[in-house]
């Protein structure tokens, strides 16, 4: 009898953990992947095993724009707002990617890999729960509500000031394997071939251009540094010697 009383209240405290686990968990950006925030979408770690005794019920995402954290109680979040009411201005929040809870993994059955989940990855305007693209230059937060037919039975925190960053004019990530640093080693590699070839021209045209201009202009060019320094005369010189004993 009193075993059975004890095992009635573990098993009441492991369901009330359970529930509190929702309502305690707070939405993860994922760490240490590319593109984890682009201008249009950000990526979220999936929760792990907060779900789990939850499988009749659904899951759905709030996505709402991060300043209008105080208007937004959990009853204004069902029914689901769809996102072309968010996408005219209409509302700063809608819902998007119902799944059943089961469909949410537990890390128990699945230790190797995370799973995550990217928010505004879809083209759609139209239909309910669409997963539309977000806007850039934006702030966002989210997080996971638990639902059933009729109304919101848990939610868990909300996820705040995730800042999606200024539209780029090209998508950096598709050009250049590696990045920024990839397209800066390429524009620094057509400057250095622009130089060479302006420096190509220079010689050329000092060659093929008056003489006597040239010789003058070096002359004045001497006096004035051989004032200020021995060393950049020496050199200098020399550069001009070799150039005129080509010509
Ligand atoms: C996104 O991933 C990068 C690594 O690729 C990491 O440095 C950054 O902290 C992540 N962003 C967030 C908000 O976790
Ligand atoms: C980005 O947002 C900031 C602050 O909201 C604003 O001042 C700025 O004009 C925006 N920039 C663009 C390109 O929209």
């Amino acid at each position: 009898m009193d075993l059975y009383v004890k095992l009635g209240m573990l098993l009441i405290m492991a369901i009330a953990v359970d529930a509190t686990e929702i309502s305690e968990y707070i939405p993860r950006i994922s760490k240490n992947m590319k593109n984890n925030i682009t201008d249009k979408t950000f990526v979220l770690v999936q929760p792990d095993c907060i779900f789990t005794d939850f499988t009749s019920y659904n899951v759905w995402l709030v996505i709402a724009l991060n300043n209008c954290f105080s208007t937004i109680e959990d009853s204004d979040l069902f029914p689901p707002v769809p996102y072309s009411t968010y996408n005219n201005r209409s509302l700063a929040y809608y819902h998007t990617l119902p799944l059943s809870a089961g469909q949410y993994p537990c890390s128990a059955s699945k230790s190797s890999f995370i799973n995550v989940i990217q928010i505004g990855s879809e083209s759609c305007t139209e239909n309910l729960f669409c997963n539309g693209e977000l806007n850039n230059n934006l702030t966002y937060k989210v997080k996971f509500i638990l639902v059933n037919s009729t109304t919101i039975i848990d939610s868990t925190h909300w996820l705040s000031n995730i800042s999606l960053p200024k539209a780029t004019t090209f998508q950096e990530s598709s050009v250049w394997p590696s990045g920024r640093s990839g397209g800066m080693i390429a524009l620094t590699s057509i400057l250095s071939i622009l130089l060479a070839i302006l420096l190509v021209f220079f010689i050329a045209a000092l060659l093929l251009g008056s003489q006597d201009i040239c010789w003058k202009r070096t002359m004045h060019n001497e006096k004035s540094l051989a004032k200020i320094d021995f060393l950049s005369h020496s050199s200098y010189k020399s550069k001009y010697d070799h150039m005129y004993s080509v010509s």
